[in-house]
């Protein structure tokens, strides 16, 4: 018999950045199969929209996940909720360097939102995943992070770099958290319609909707997948460029940059 998984049965979870893109879709998605939410983000008004949705079903809380006192609000709802046995750790932002006026506050602000605000949001759930585990069910730990990083994209220093140790963060932590029964899953979507891509001025390859991201998270949760990435044909096109010599990857990528500088010309 296989172990249960968190999402077999209702369940409720946690989702960070619920008020758009990727984040609100999974919240809808979870909604129609029936399971509980705790929606966190920091515009109250998009999350009371999704909670009148379902609102016996539906906790929000307007929490930064950069700020301690916000998630230390949440951890009251943690316990309040229990047990709460998944958390989809997906608020992030993109922010792009212009290489002309280099500043170093764009990378620091993509490392605090991506990578410092996920392991403060871990810090904060853990316990309550731990406590969801003494009881003998099912925990599961989902990070967002991204396919961006496995190629050099220019202007994308801070979030490739916010992204890589982001995965970087969620692959050493599957490895403590094995002995403890806690699943550790990655994501790493390609191109996502979504307010975040919305301003990006270059062209996105591939690129599904923000319901198709969701639809095709939920199917790899629901299988026990670890590693989740999508579509297929841009993830698997990085890969395979990934096994060139760096030489070759760093012109291509020069080449790619030049290009898109011109366009913007
Ligand atoms: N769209 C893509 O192509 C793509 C590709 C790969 C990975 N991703 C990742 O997918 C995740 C969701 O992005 P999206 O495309 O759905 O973009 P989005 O529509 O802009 O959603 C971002 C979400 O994160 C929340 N957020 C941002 N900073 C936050 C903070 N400091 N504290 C709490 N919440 C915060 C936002 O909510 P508030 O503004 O209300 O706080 C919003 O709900 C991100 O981690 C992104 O890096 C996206």
């Amino acid at each position: 018999m296989s172990t249960p998984r968190v999402l077999d049965f209702q369940a409720t979870v946690w989702i960070t950045g619920a008020t758009s893109g990727i984040g609100l879709h999974l919240a809808q998605s979870l909604l129609r199969d029936n399971h509980r939410i705790i929606a966190t983000g920091r515009r109250l008004q998009p999350l009371q929209e999704l909670a009148s949705e379902a609102p016996e079903r539906v906790t929000i809380a307007v929490a930064d996940t950069t700020q301690p006192d916000d998630l230390e609000k949440t951890r009251t709802l943690f316990r309040e909720q229990a047990p709460v046995q998944m958390a989809i750790l997906n608020a992030g932002t993109c922010e792009y360097v212009d290489i002309a006026q280099f500043d170093a506050s764009v990378i620091e602000h993509n490392i605090t939102t991506n990578l410092i605000g996920t392991a403060r949001s871990v810090e904060t759930v853990l316990p309550a995943l731990r406590k969801a585990r003494r009881a003998g069910l099912p925990a599961h730990l989902v990070i967002v992070s991204s396919s961006a990083w496995w190629f050099p994209f220019g202007r994308a220093e801070g979030y490739g770099a916010s992204k890589a140790g982001l995965t970087y963060f969620a692959h050493a932590l599957r490895a403590d958290l094995a002995a403890e029964g806690i699943t550790v899953t990655v994501v790493s979507p390609g191109f996502v319609k979504t307010p975040l891509t919305d301003r990006n001025d270059f062209p996105m390859p591939f690129m599904v909707t923000a319901e198709d991201a969701a639809n095709r998270i939920l199917k790899g949760l629901k299988k026990g997948r670890t590693e989740i990435h999508f579509p297929k044909r841009f993830t698997y096109t990085l890969k395979a460029l990934n096994l060139l010599p760096q030489c070759w990857i760093d012109s291509l990528a020069a080449r790619m940059t030049r290009k898109s500088q011109e366009t913007d010309e």
